[in-house]
């Protein structure tokens, strides 16, 4: 395996929700949901539910305590990009 991690920026996360194609931001965090989709305890379509957004507050409204990078540790893409318009 070992894929490179590189930045997402918002659109390209944005481009990935799909069932087939599934990312996910969480706490800065893009992760590729989509092998993940049929084991998730809520069902597929509840994760599909943040699928190519920063789905942190969903997270958070449901269950905050899930230790989503051990879990999605090996799924991971690399860190949100986030636009700092005061930044040089
Ligand atoms: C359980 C929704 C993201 C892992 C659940 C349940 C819901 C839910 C409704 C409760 C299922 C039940 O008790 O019948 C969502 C939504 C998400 C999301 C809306 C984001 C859009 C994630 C992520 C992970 C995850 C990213 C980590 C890979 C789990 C686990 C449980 C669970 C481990 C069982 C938790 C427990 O019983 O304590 N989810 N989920 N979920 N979800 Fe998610």
């Amino acid at each position: 395996v070992g894929g490179r991690v590189r930045p997402v920026s918002p659109n390209e996360l944005a481009a990935h929700n799909t069932p087939n194609d599934a990312w996910l931001g969480i706490r800065g965090r893009v992760y590729n949901i989509t092998h993940y989709l049929p084991f998730h305890p809520g069902g597929p379509e509840e994760l599909m539910r943040g699928a190519g957004i920063d789905a942190t507050p969903l997270f958070d409204k449901v269950h905050p305590w899930v230790n989503y990078d051990s879990l999605l540790g090996k799924c991971f893409v690399g860190p949100l990009w986030i636009d700092r318009p005061d930044a040089e």
